[in-house]
């Protein structure tokens, strides 16, 4: 084969190893070599961001898992080991293995972690739910404190309270914490987070409240009280669980981003996942439906100078909470073999602002 001609082979097979959004074309007969992605987690930082995934300590043994984990993110946020039921299941009786070991991970990894959630009204023990009054405050109390210092140092920020507001937006959820500690206890557990742990970022975390409208209001509100009150609040997490047919619109979630950065809050996207399941399924067309809601939701935070990172509720579609309610949701960027979707393109064009 003439010199010239080998070199051309030999540049479009390399061109392939190195391209990003699509494949480059090899000459015939080049080595057929995977495209791999370009990172997220070099977007991000680019961009001043943090991108992140929700992991459960067992899929970090996974080598496939763990590889295209640590390739694209810096931010973890524990799925389901850092709440009060897997940590205390028997009363008395703490168990941080779980989160411990997804501490340890990030730490290896150049990551930071979110700590989720000191107080929500699921995953709860069973024995929480019938202690009278007095004991529940004594539990709570301790509760928070017992797993904000045990985190402490290691854990850049907490999802404090998760999912306190009513859906229909009229006020607090009526959960036995309201019922049994009054009304008073979203600032307590702040309260008592900060004095666990002062470095830590303390964040209000909640659904549905990602655009505008009655629900967005009352988190507003509820967060506004509580900075008027001099609670230790840092910021607000947009959870962005959004079906690919109905979207909360652009104006609206850049509109809600900045009144929430005009109290001088973080915003951050914190459980994201885009489903198609309720637009046919996983088809082609459906998937770069996906991938345009991610590239338009993801740029938002990336525009939004108080919004500090995008957490996605799982990264492959391996591993998500949702599944089968309306056929095949695929909600994440990575398919079940682990394969860049559309919807990864679609993130990276907005953290590069393309
Ligand atoms: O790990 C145990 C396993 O040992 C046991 O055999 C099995 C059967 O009981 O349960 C396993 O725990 C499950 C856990 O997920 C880990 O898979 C729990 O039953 C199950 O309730 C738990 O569900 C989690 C759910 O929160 C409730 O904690 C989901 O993974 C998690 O994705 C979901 O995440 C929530 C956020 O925290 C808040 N925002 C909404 C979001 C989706 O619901």
């Amino acid at each position: 084969m003439k010199p010239v001609l080998v070199l051309l082979v030999l540049g479009l097979a390399l061109g392939a190893c190195g391209s990003t959004a699509g494949s480059t074309p090899t000459a015939p007969g080049a080595p057929q070599t995977p495209v791999e992605p370009d990172p997220l987690r070099a977007a991000a930082a680019a961009a001043g961001k943090r991108i992140g995934a929700a992991v459960q300590a067992s899929y970090l043994t996974d080598p496939r898992f763990s590889a295209v984990f640590a390739r694209h993110f810096d931010y973890v946020t524990a799925e389901y080991e850092m709440k009060w039921d897997p940590i205390e299941r028997t009363r008395g009786s703490e168990d941080f293995s779980g989160g411990d070991a997804i501490a340890s991970y990030a730490a290896a990894h150049g990551m930071q972690v979110k700590g989720h959630a000191l107080v929500w009204h699921q995953a709860l023990p069973s024995w929480v739910g019938s202690l009278p009054a007095d004991d529940l405050r004594t539990e709570f109390e301790r509760h928070v404190r017992s797993v904000a210092s045990h985190y402490r140092g290691r854990v850049a920020a907490w999802d404090v309270v998760n999912e306190a507001i009513d859906d229909s937006g009229a006020g607090l959820r009526d959960t036995l914490f309201r019922q049994k500690l009054g009304d008073r206890y979203i600032a307590d557990a702040f309260r008592i987070a900060h004095d666990a742990d002062p470095q830590a970022l303390l964040f209000y975390n909640d659904y549905s409240g990602e655009g505008l409208g009655a629900k967005s209001d009352a988190i507003y509100e509820l967060v506004k009280g509580l900075l008027t009150q001099g609670v230790p609040i840092d910021g607000v997490g947009l959870q962005m669980h959004v079906r690919a047919g109905a979207p909360p619109t652009d104006d609206a979630v850049a509109s809600n981003m900045r009144r929430l950065a005009a109290l001088g809050l973080r915003v951050n996207i914190s459980e994201m996942d885009v489903r198609v399941g309720d637009i046919g399924g996983a088809t082609p067309a459906n998937l770069d439906r996906q991938r345009a809601v991610y590239h338009s939701l993801v740029a938002l935070c990336v525009a939004e100078p108080a919004c500090h990172g995008v957490t996605f509720w799982g990264f492959t579609d391996a591993h998500s909470w949702i599944y089968g309610a309306y056929g095949a949701d695929a909600p994440l960027l990575f398919d079940a073999q682990y394969a860049a979707k559309p919807a990864f393109y679609g993130v990276l064009d907005a953290l590069m602002r393309r």
